[in-house]
């Protein structure tokens, strides 16, 4: 006598049940597999769920009937997203990484933030807001290197309708000439340089000044350095300024503006490059104007007037 409950082997249970073991159960097959894992999702509470983990197995198998991996391959992917894993830490997030260099974080940015008329366009937000910037006065310098060549960059947080954002937030930050953001070079650069908190004035104007950034390579000392190398990638992503805005009543931007002809901006590493977002950095040899800014000439003279769509800050 079995006891209560125990679980009979397949075969034990169609024996005793007399059922033709070829007709009680689906075969797994090249042809069957993602209905049976997608079937097993048709209890999901969450319909979202359920619609995500569905999609995603039915491109998955897709990818797998298409390439046919062998298992050395598999493994080889499974070790590298190990490896991925591995690099992770509370600093440093190379799944993000990998979705940068894959194009992914940049189609999931643009999905969320279609933009309505005119609206500044958004790009990703990238590693490197790790720290607070400090809130600094309209017109300070957040460059306190002063290697490279002085600019100024200035604009106005404007409403879709045009007008003026009063007291709209600047969160702003860049690598330095060498292509290091401070985070990068402890004891180089002081904490906080290339960053700053700006607040609009009453027309919504902002400027600060600053250092023309240079372009810089991502992070290639884990696996997604080693997905470039062995596709013959370069690692770079072109001068850029980085920006998140927020203004009562108006969803927030993250965005970056993009120095013109500055090198790689054709080939970014991370697919992030948006035409109107291009700027011009303008070589003004005024000292008059320089005057006016406190700097000497020639320097750089960068506009970037900024559009908000309305909604929710968050
Ligand atoms: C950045 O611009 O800071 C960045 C963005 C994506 C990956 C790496 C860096
Ligand atoms: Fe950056």
């Amino acid at each position: 006598m079995r006891p209560c409950g125990e679980v009979l082997p397949r075969t034990s249970r169609a024996r005793t049940t007399g059922l033709n073991l070829s007709a009680m159960a689906t075969d797994f097959t090249e042809e069957t597999a993602a209905d049976a894992v997608v079937d097993s999702f048709a209890e999901t509470p969450d319909p979202r769920l359920r619609e995500l983990l569905s999609s995603l197995v039915r491109h998955l198998h897709a990818f797998v009937r298409e390439t046919e991996p062998t298992l050395a391959e598999w493994e080889r992917a499974i070790e590298f997203l190990t490896a991925t894993g591995h690099k992770c830490d509370d600093e440093r997030q190379e799944f993000i990484l990998l979705s940068d260099v894959l194009g992914i974080s940049m189609l999931v940015e643009t999905i969320n933030n279609r933009k309505s008329g005119g609206a500044t366009e958004s790009t990703v937000l990238g590693p490197f807001h790790m720290i607070e910037s400090p809130r600094r006065e309209l017109g300070d310098s957040i460059d306190f290197v002063q290697t490279g060549t002085q600019c100024v960059v200035r604009g106005r947080v404007l409403s879709s309708e045009g007008s003026p954002l009063p007291g709209a937030e600047l969160d702003v930050w860049q690598a330095s000439d060498q292509g290091f953001y401070d985070v990068q070079q402890p004891g180089v650069q002081p904490r906080t340089n290339g960053r700053g908190l700006f607040t609009a004035d009453a027309d919504g104007a902002f400027w600060f000044r600053t250092v023309v950034p240079s372009y810089y390579p991502i992070p290639t000392d884990g696996p997604v350095g080693t997905l470039l190398n062995a596709t013959a990638r370069h690692p770079y992503r072109p001068a850029h300024i980085h920006f998140i805005v927020t203004a009562p009543g108006h969803r927030a931007l993250t965005t970056h503006i993009f120095v013109a002809g500055s090198q790689y901006i054709e080939s970014d590493a991370v697919f992030a490059v948006k035409k109107s977002l291009i700027k011009e950095f303008a070589l003004v040899d005024d000292p008059e104007q320089a005057a006016r800014y406190g700097l000497a000439a020639p320097f750089a003279l960068a506009n970037f007037d900024i559009i908000l769509q309305p909604g929710q800050p968050a």
